[in-house]
C-alpha cells in the first residue's frame, strides 16, 4: 500500500508542478476544455475555493513557494464574490475554508482571518429559526435545505472557536441535527433536498435535486453526508454524528460493492443504463472514510480504510490521467444526473489530493 501511495504522490507532484508552470494564473479552474483548465463563467461559483485548496495542500506538503503564491492569488480573486455579496449563497464554506481559512492557519494572515469570519457571518445569517436549518441557494427557495451544506458548517465551528463565542457553533449543531433527523433514511441513504415551511419550520417534501429521482440516492450527496457528519463529530464530539457518518458510509460501501466497479455511478438507484460515473463522489467519500477510521476502534478501522484505499486505487487505475497534456488528474466526474457527464471537475482533484495526503499523515483543510 505504501509503495502505491508514494508512487501516486510522486506523479501528483510532477503533474501539478507542470500544470502551474504553463497555465494562466489569473484563472480559477473548474473543468477542462481540450485538456486545458477553464474557469466557471460565474465569479460566485461554489467550487472557486478548491484550486486554492489544492495549492495550500501542496504548499503544506512540499514547502514550494509557487503553490503558496498561487493560493494567495486565488484568494484575492475571490474578493469579487465576497464583497459583491448579493450573489453569495450557502456554499461559502466550500469557498473560504480551503482558501482564506487555510491561508490564515498556514500563514496567520490577518486579512485571511477576516475573510473567513465574514464568510461565517454570511452563512450564519441564512439560519431559519423555526425549521432549524440553513437555507440553500437564493431566490424564492426560502424553505430549502440540502445535504451538501454539511460541508459548509465547519466554517461556523471554526469561527466560534476563533472568536471564542459559541453562537456560530450552536447554529451549526442545530442545522446538523435537522439534517440528521430529516435527510438520512433508515437504510442510511439520503435525500438531496428537503423543503420546509419557512414560517413554521414544518417538513413539507423531498425533491429530486441532482439525483435520478425523488427517493433515489445521489452518490455525491451520500459522500457529502459521510464526510460532513464525521466533520461535525470532529468539532463537537457528539457521538450521534459519528454514528450518522458510519451509517451513511455503510450504505455507500454496500452500494459500491453491488456495482461492476468500485467507482460510484452518479446515482446508486438509477436504471442500469445509461451509466454515468461520478468519480468526484468517490474521492469525497474516500477522504471522509479516512477520517472515520481515525475515530473508531481498532476492530472497525479496517472497513473504512480498506474501502477508502480501494476507491482511490480503482479510480486511479481507471480514470486518472497522468499525462502532462491534460491539466486535470481525475476524469469522469458528473455535475448532476441530468447534466454535465464524463468531465473532470476541480473538487475531484481536490479530494483526491487531500485523501492521498491524509494517507501520508497530513490533515485536510476542512478541520
Ligand atoms: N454542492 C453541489 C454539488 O455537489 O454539486
Amino acid at each position: 500500500m505504501n509503495k502505491w501511495i508514494d508512487e501516486v504522490w510522486e506523479k501528483t507532484q510532477k503533474k501539478l508542478k507542470h500544470t502551474i508552470s504553463q497555465m494562466p494564473h489569473d484563472m480559477i479552474p473548474y473543468t477542462t476544455k481540450n485538456g486545458k483548465f477553464v474557469a466557471h463563467e460565474h465569479p460566485y461559483w461554489w467550487t472557486n475555493g478548491f484550486w486554492a485548496g489544492i495549492m495550500w495542500l501542496m504548499y503544506q506538503a512540499t514547502g514550494d513557494e509557487d503553490y503558496k503564491a498561487l493560493a494567495q492569488k486565488n484568494e484575492i480573486m475571490l474578493d469579487k464574490a465576497l464583497y459583491g455579496f448579493e450573489g453569495l449563497h450557502h456554499d461559502v464554506g466550500f469557498m473560504w475554508l480551503p482558501s482564506s481559512v487555510a491561508s490564515y492557519k498556514t500563514t496567520q494572515n490577518a486579512e485571511s482571518r477576516k475573510r473567513g469570519l465574514m464568510a461565517a457571518a454570511i452563512l450564519a445569517s441564512r439560519f431559519n429559526t423555526q425549521g432549524n436549518f440553513i437555507r440553500a441557494w437564493n431566490g424564492d427557495a426560502t424553505g430549502w435545505a440540502i445535504i451538501d451544506s454539511l460541508m459548509n458548517i465547519p466554517l461556523l465551528y471554526w469561527a466560534s472557536d476563533e472568536i471564542k463565542d459559541p453562537r456560530y457553533q450552536q447554529i451549526a449543531i442545530k442545522h446538523a441535527d435537522t439534517l440528521l433527523e430529516t435527510f438520512v433514511r433508515p437504510d442510511g441513504s439520503i435525500n438531496h433536498i428537503n423543503v420546509f415551511d419557512p414560517d413554521t419550520g414544518e417538513y413539507l417534501e423531498s425533491l429530486q435535486g441532482q439525483a435520478y429521482a425523488v427517493g433515489s440516492c445521489w452518490s455525491r450527496g451520500q459522500a457529502w453526508a459521510i464526510y460532513g457528519f464525521v466533520l461535525s463529530y470532529h468539532y463537537t464530539k457528539q457521538i450521534r454524528y459519528l454514528d450518522a457518518a458510519k451509517l451513511t458510509a455503510h450504505y455507500f460501501i454496500a452500494a459500491l460493492s453491488a456495482q461492476d466497479e468500485f467507482v460510484p455511478n452518479c446515482d446508486f438507484r438509477s436504471p442500469k443504463q445509461p451509466v454515468y460515473k461520478d468519480t468526484t463522489a468517490g474521492m469525497i467519500a474516500a477522504s471522509g472514510l479516512i477520517d472515520i477510521a481515525k475515530y473508531v476502534g481498532e476492530h472497525e478501522k479496517d472497513l473504512y480504510l480498506t474501502s477508502a484505499l480501494k476507491l482511490l486505487r480503482e479510480t486511479e487505475k481507471r480514470y486518472c490521467d497522468w499525462t502532462l497534456e491534460n491539466d486535470a488528474i481525475v476524469q469522469m466526474g458528473t455535475e448532476a444526473y441530468n447534466k454535465g457527464h464524463n468531465i473532470p471537475i476541480i473538487y475531484g482533484d481536490y479530494y483526491f489530493v487531500e485523501a492521498i495526503l491524509k494517507l501520508k499523515g497530513k490533515e485536510g483543510l476542512f478541520v
